[in-house]
């Protein structure tokens, strides 16, 4: 029997939902007008402004610290408080301590702004944060924690579906990692000693960035595509057995493959491989995922051509397919010898973020706003106007820095006649890259464009005078596989 429109019971928390999507919105306009701002310094000096705070250096912490963690975090924080919700058919156990994570995350944001312009960091890439902040995120995410378990343990529901899971692989991770990486003795208020030296460090370092990519910007993610796309395309998820594979061989897989971030280093030799074989095995769960999603749409393909909420998602899925693809191949060492330092990574991280990331987050804003402010979306024409502006945003932003990484490897390495470097000097290669700059700085400003047409257009919702509320899709077509 289909279980009653989700709306009419009134005890689900949508006012957290609400501030975590106005909190996305608008961290993500931030964070990513940062992104242009960096871009353009890169395709035009001048753009620093010849002054410390707004220099590259100290502007581009603070663009990826405000993507991953203000407009990703709250992002994933909405999904996760929507659907955990209406999956467990309870509300949050504890109103007090959403409210605690909601406003104590967003201080935390407020504190990361500061500081990183100021030119207070660790100098860890993700983990710049001064020890300070670093205590502060522990406790908003300890009660984050808190309020994720409460709320499974009073649940009125047995079964615990694949979303949950996956999102319970970011809660417990995301601690260890935060809590390890970032051990340090504090010398005074702003400055602060890590507990590692040396290649120890790095390789904790890195076992962190890799896991915090693969705890913040893929298995919540999946989650949420988990919930979100059979929702949206009103389909079972086409294989419940396969979610299950995919999310034990993911976490099994992913937390070994830090060490392709230090290949060719003065990481022993055995470790680095350890590292580009577990990460070459990650794209068969990968992929698996992959297709899982897409072949969940089977028979709903022809509901792409209306819904832009299916759009954005098939978009996001194609994206992870491609980016993980690349991300094992880049994992080789002889393609590493090639990539690394060069822009290609730089396309790498975009086609995730920009492509799956993204796009996954404007197609699962899209479903949860009509729906927590119980008003049909204000305009479907200018949510595919944002999804064209996105993809067209991501082709020549991803396909200007393949290209210049490319060419930026390749002139590195290449010898004349008589076997010394063709190109000794930096400069050879900043000056043919010139152009590939301009161009992602026209793909990142139409990207941003369209968030702020996504803005607006969820403005104009809420805002929107009361009409017949949007009602959810049966639970039961989530939860049962095929
Ligand atoms: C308007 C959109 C965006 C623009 C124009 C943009 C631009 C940039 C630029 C210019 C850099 C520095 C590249 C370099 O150092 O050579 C960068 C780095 C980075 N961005 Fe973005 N970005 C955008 C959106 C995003 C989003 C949405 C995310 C994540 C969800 C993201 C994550 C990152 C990361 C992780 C790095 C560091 C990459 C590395 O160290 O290899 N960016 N971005
Ligand atoms: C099977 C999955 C993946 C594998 C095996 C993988 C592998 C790699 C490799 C080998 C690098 C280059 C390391 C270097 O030369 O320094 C890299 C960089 C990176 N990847 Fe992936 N990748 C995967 C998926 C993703 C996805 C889905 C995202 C984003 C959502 C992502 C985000 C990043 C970021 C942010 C970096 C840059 C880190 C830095 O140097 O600052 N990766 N990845």
């Amino acid at each position: 029997m289909e279980s009653p429109p989700l709306l009419l019971r009134p005890d689900y928390d949508n006012v957290i939902v609400k501030r975590f999507i106005i909190a996305t919105l608008l961290w993500g306009i931030v964070g990513m007008l940062v992104g242009v701002i960096i871009a353009l310094q890169l395709a035009y000096w001048p753009a620093n402004l010849g002054l410390p705070w707004t220099s590259f250096g100290r502007l581009r912490p603070l663009h990826t610290n405000a993507v991953i963690f203000a407009f990703t975090g709250n992002a994933l924080f909405s999904g996760i408080y929507y659907s955990m919700q209406r999956l467990l058919k309870v509300r949050m156990w504890s109103d007090k301590l959403s409210a605690v994570h909601f406003w104590g995350w967003q201080a935390i944001i407020v504190s990361a702004a500061v500081t990183l312009p100021l030119g207070y960091t660790e100098g860890k890439e993700y983990a710049e944060l001064i020890w300070p902040i670093d205590l502060a995120i522990a406790v908003v995410w300890l009660a984050f924690a808190a309020n994720f378990f409460g709320t499974i343990a009073i649940r009125k529901v047995k079964h615990l579906y694949v979303a949950i899971w996956f999102y319970m692989s970011m809660v417990i991770t995301i601690t260890v990692l935060h809590v390890v990486n970032n051990l340090a003795l504090p010398a005074t208020l702003t400055r602060s000693y890590p507990i590692y030296a040396g290649m120890t460090d790095a390789l904790v370092q890195w076992w962190y960035g890799h896991n915090a990519v693969g705890f913040l910007l893929t298995t919540p993610i999946l989650g949420l595509m988990y919930y979100f796309l059979p929702k949206a395309a009103n389909k079972p998820v086409y294989s419940y057995r396969l979610s299950i594979i995919h999310f034990w061989a993911l976490v099994f897989l992913y937390i070994w493959a830090g060490p392709h971030h230090l290949l060719y280093s003065a990481l022993p030799d055995w470790a680095q491989t350890v590292g580009m074989v577990f990460s070459l095995a990650l794209l068969a769960p990968s992929w698996g995922g992959m297709l899982n999603g897409l072949l969940t749409l089977r028979g709903a393909w022809g509901q792409l051509r209306e819904d832009p909420i299916l759009k954005f998602f098939v978009s996001g899925i194609t994206f992870y397919g491609m980016s993980t693809f690349e991300g094992p191949m880049m994992s080789i060492r002889s393609v590493n010898a090639l990539s690394h330092y060069t822009d290609w990574t730089i396309a790498h991280v975009h086609s995730g973020a920009l492509g799956w990331v993204g796009m996954s987050v404007f197609g699962m804003l899209y479903y949860m706003a009509p729906r927590v402010w119980e008003r049909p979306l204000h305009s479907v024409s200018l949510a595919t106007t944002h999804f064209w502006l996105a993809s067209t945003g991501i082709v020549l932003y991803i396909v200007a820095m393949w290209t210049a990484g490319v060419t930026q490897g390749l002139m590195w390495r290449a010898l004349d006649e008589s076997g010394l470097l063709q190109y000794p000097n930096f400069v050879d290669t900043v000056k043919v890259l010139n152009p590939f700059y301009w161009i992602r700085f026209t793909g990142g400003t139409l990207y941003l464009v369209g968030v702020c047409v996504c803005a607006w257009n969820l403005y104009k919702t809420a805002r929107s005078p009361a009409a017949p509320a949007v009602t959810e899709n049966p639970e039961a077509t989530a939860v049962v596989g095929a």
